[in-house]
């Protein structure tokens, strides 16, 4: 063979190598997904986005696989999900939360709390005020005139000390000094993460402090079941066990009411699209822009489902398993597109919903509403369970 020749064969070979191998691994840097394409995401984050010094402290990506190859990715920066992969109605692995390539991505979207761990009080306090036990504490006014998910810089914003207990749990610990954010108390906290063999990611909280103050701990992912870059998920089918909600006021703190969502835009005790209702012309859904909502869940026991999400397309059902007694729903209203996910396609506009397990917002203004006080010598102790099945 000519020289000429050997070199345009060898040329060609090197190419569709490339093209052949190196395509999946490195097709989340390079696949732009938009919402037409309908193409599920399959891409989980690089661990090296993720080791970083942050505020001093190290940061790191943890991945759990468990014998079905799905997979849960962390990282300990503000104790974050950043990556879920489970199989759809096909078997095929697809990325069902929100998430970013590295840490900046999710230092870009704070104010969005994409997979992140919210502390020390999820949700709003009003005015960013209240009293315990005689004495008034002023927090940071984040979302005005409110405080929303701990303030200037809540437990999504902190480095967290991490240990891998094992294949299949990671554990996050943080201390937040006394009056740190304007609250209370030296409050030592720890969200651990466990990817079970039933599919299952499974977060336990447990608190101490050493004066009084208030907590309300919860996970902040936003899921679309039908893979994220998929499309919106107005089509999703969701049924919540709740036969209450706590209506709202303009600035979405509750009114301190708990109404029957029965003939409201709010009844989902059968399972209904999120998109059903969620323009509809009354107050309620104007002042959220959609479902913002915090739902009083039904009396439940841990192992009864108070809420299931099924994805129109993937057939992917995720049932949320909790010992808390509310559930923000929120229809990822206030997303915009201004920001680009893991995959290239950009974060639009109710292209994924959260569903916070939590005490109600507000709960320290609200004497009627179940108490969010924790004292010395108690331990807070919080369980959400995402479980996760292919039809
Ligand atoms: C709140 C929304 C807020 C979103 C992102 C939700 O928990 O209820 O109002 O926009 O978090 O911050």
């Amino acid at each position: 063979m000519k020289k000429k020749t050997f070199i345009f064969y060898l040329t060609s070979l090197i190419i569709s190598s490339i093209y052949l191998f190196g395509c999946n691994n490195t097709s989340k840097n390079i696949k732009k997904t938009t919402m037409s394409d309908n193409s599920a995401q399959i891409a989980l984050p690089k661990p090296e986005g993720f080791e970083k010094i942050i505020d001093g402290k190290q940061t790191h990506y943890f991945n759990l696989k468990n014998k079905n190859g799905v997979q849960a990715s962390f990282t300990n920066y503000g104790a974050h999900l950043v990556g879920l992969l489970i199989p759809d109605k096909s078997g095929k692995l697809i990325d069902v939360v929100v998430g970013f390539n590295d840490i900046d991505g999710y230092k870009k979207t704070l104010s969005a709390y994409y997979g992140a761990t919210v502390g020390r009080y999820g949700n709003r306090i009003a005015n960013g005020k209240f009293k315990l036990e005689g004495k008034s504490y002023t927090l940071f006014i984040n979302n005005k005139p409110n405080t929303l998910h701990g303030g200037k810089k809540g437990f999504n914003d902190v480095v967290w000390d991490a240990k891998q207990i094992n294949n299949n749990e990671v554990q996050f610990t943080y201390l937040s000094k006394d009056l740190e954010e304007g609250y209370p108390g030296n409050l030592n906290c720890t969200v651990t993460y466990e990817l079970t063999e039933d599919n299952a990611v499974k977060i336990s909280y447990e608190a101490t402090t050493d004066k009084t103050t208030v907590i309300n701990l919860t996970n902040h992912s936003y899921f679309n079941l039908n893979g994220i870059g998929s499309g919106n998920i107005l089509n999703h089918i969701v049924q919540i066990k709740a036969a209450n909600f706590t209506p709202v006021d303009e600035n979405l703190i509750p009114t301190g009411e708990i109404k029957p969502v029965v003939g409201t835009s709010f009844d989902f005790l059968l399972p209904t699209e999120i998109g059903k209702r969620i323009d509809e012309k009354n107050e309620q859904i104007l002042f959220g822009k959609g479902y913002d909502h915090n739902f009083v869940l039904d009396k439940h026991e841990i192992n009864q489902p108070i809420a299931t999400i099924v994805g129109d397309i993937s057939g992917i059902k995720m049932e949320i398993f909790t010992s808390e007694p509310g559930i923000q729903f929120y229809s990822g209203n206030f997303m915009n597109g201004a920001n680009e996910e893991i995959g290239g396609q950009k974060d639009l506009n109710r292209s994924a919903f959260a569903m916070e397990t939590q005490h109600f917002p507000d709960s320290p203004n609200k004497p009627q509403f179940p108490t969010t006080v924790l004292k010395p010598g108690e331990v807070y102790k919080s369980l959400t369970i995402y479980r996760f099945k292919s039809n």
